[in-house]
């Protein structure tokens, strides 16, 4: 049977991509890829350390590839890109269509104080930017990309309303309906 296609979780840092994406991926038993998790094993190094070696240019370019390797392989994974992949330019046209793509949508107050310490490991969110203040910086990100974010997105989930969990079900909810039903949550 063919696999059904990517799905793509965009938002910014601290949207909870990584968590909803593990969960989801279980939930639905696919396959789930973290791009930085990715990126930072093939480079043997964090992204933090990738920006302050080899500058953002760089990253992105290693965001770029992974991306045209995912598009070249089976689909049939969840996906979660760091938040300033859909800034790359064609990278969202690599995999969409057929992959679904959704945005978990959070204020910069919100994503702020759920990355808590997590926040030394974002380099355009770490101390030093936007003259250090990270509310300020993560204001300036969703300036720039809030509406890419949403013109991409074939679903919008306001993750503001729900938990980790409930914006899981969202996802696995809608994904039935846009795979035509064949999906089947828990490996039925
Ligand atoms: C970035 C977000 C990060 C990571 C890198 C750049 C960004 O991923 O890819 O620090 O440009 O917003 P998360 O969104 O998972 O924090």
């Amino acid at each position: 049977m063919a696999a059904p296609p990517h799905v793509v979780l965009i938002g910014l840092p601290g949207s909870g991509k990584t968590t909803v994406g593990g969960r989801l991926a279980k939930q639905l038993s696919r396959p789930f890829l973290d791009f930085d998790e990715e990126i930072e094993r093939r480079e043997g190094k964090p992204v933090s350390r990738i920006f302050a070696d080899r500058g953002e240019a760089y990253f992105r370019t290693l965001e770029r590839r992974l991306t045209e390797e995912l598009r070249d392989a089976r689909g049939g994974m969840v996906l979660a890109p760091g938040g300033g992949w859909v800034t790359v330019p064609r990278v969202v046209e690599m995999l969409r269509p057929p992959a679904a793509v959704i945005y978990l949508a959070a204020r910069p107050e919100t994503v702020l104080a759920r990355m808590g310490r997590e926040l030394s490991r974002r380099p355009l969110l770490a101390k030093g930017e936007a003259d250090g203040d990270p509310l300020v910086a993560i204001d300036r990100l969703f300036t720039e990309r809030g509406a890419r974010y949403e013109a991409v997105a074939d679903l919008v989930i306001d993750t503001e309303q729900f938990d980790a969990q409930g914006v899981t079900d969202q996802a696995v909810a809608w994904l039935s309906l846009f795979e035509g039903n064949s999906v089947m949550p828990g490996g039925m």
